[in-house]
Parts: C-alpha cells; sequence; structure tokens
C-alpha cells in the first residue's frame, strides 16, 4: 500500500474541468505511475491511477469479485487484470471484460496539468488532504 494518502491535495485550480458532485484532488506526479503500472491511493474506499497507452485512468481499487487491489494487478491495452483470480476490467469504462468479476468498477475523472495528476472523486470518498 502506498503512503500517498500523504500527498493528496485539495486542489482548487482553476484549469480543472468542472465536476459535479464530485472534488478534484492531486493523486501524484507523472513520473510516479509508469506505463502499464497502477498506483494505489489509500482514500475510502481506496481508488487507483493507472498510466495505460500514453493516459492516465482512475477507477475504484478493489476487485468487484472478492477484496482485492487491482494496483496489484497487470495492464495491457488500457485494461487491468485482476492477479489473485484473473478477471479483467477496461480502465476506460470500468466494465468486466472476464469473469469471473461480474460488477464493474467504477471510474474517476483524470486530469494532468504539467507533471501533476489530479484525480476527481465522489464527495462521499473520504480522503485525508494536507493541511
Ligand atoms: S479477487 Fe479479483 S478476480 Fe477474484
Amino acid at each position: 500500500m502506498s503512503d500517498m494518502v500523504d500527498t493528496i491535495m485539495d486542489s482548487t485550480s482553476a484549469e480543472l474541468p468542472e465536476v459535479i458532485d464530485k472534488k478534484w484532488f492531486r493523486a501524484g506526479s507523472l513520473k510516479e505511475i509508469p506505463e502499464d503500472e497502477g498506483l494505489r491511493l489509500t482514500t475510502v474506499p481506496p481508488v487507483s491511477v493507472f498510466a495505460a497507452d500514453g493516459e492516465f485512468f482512475c477507477v475504484d481499487d478493489t476487485c468487484t469479485h472478492e477484496t482485492y487491489s487491482l494496483a496489484e494487478g497487470w495492464v495491457e491495452n488500457c485494461v487491468v487484470e485482476c492477479s489473485l483470480h484473473l478477471a479483467k476490467f477496461s480502465l476506460r469504462t470500468g466494465e468486466v471484460l472476464s469473469a469471473p468479476a461480474s460488477a464493474p468498477v467504477a471510474v474517476h475523472p483524470v486530469s494532468v496539468i504539467g507533471d501533476d495528476i489530479f484525480v476527481a472523486l465522489p464527495n462521499s470518498y473520504l480522503v485525508k488532504e494536507n493541511e
């Protein structure tokens, strides 16, 4: 598990798109997420940011089959494969592409400004913000 919770910041940057019932947080910097890797953030529920095909994606981290971190999985062609029982999820839509999972994972908006990656999470998600 990452200690990223200490670096997640509320962002009020005017450069970020407007979101409804969500709030932007800085998730990390570009260099923290190599291509085809995921970075788990210790929000509640946890989410992960993935780098794939030159883009960044944010999805709920917990596999919907059982409670296992998708950030531990394998990424290829914008798909993450859970490393526990090999269910596959689209990083673009969250849909299940391969059993044994049957329910999708939630996807969240991502925006990159300079070297920083921001994610927009629902207001119901708990995020420890820097003081
Ligand atoms: S926990 Fe992910 S496929 Fe079973």
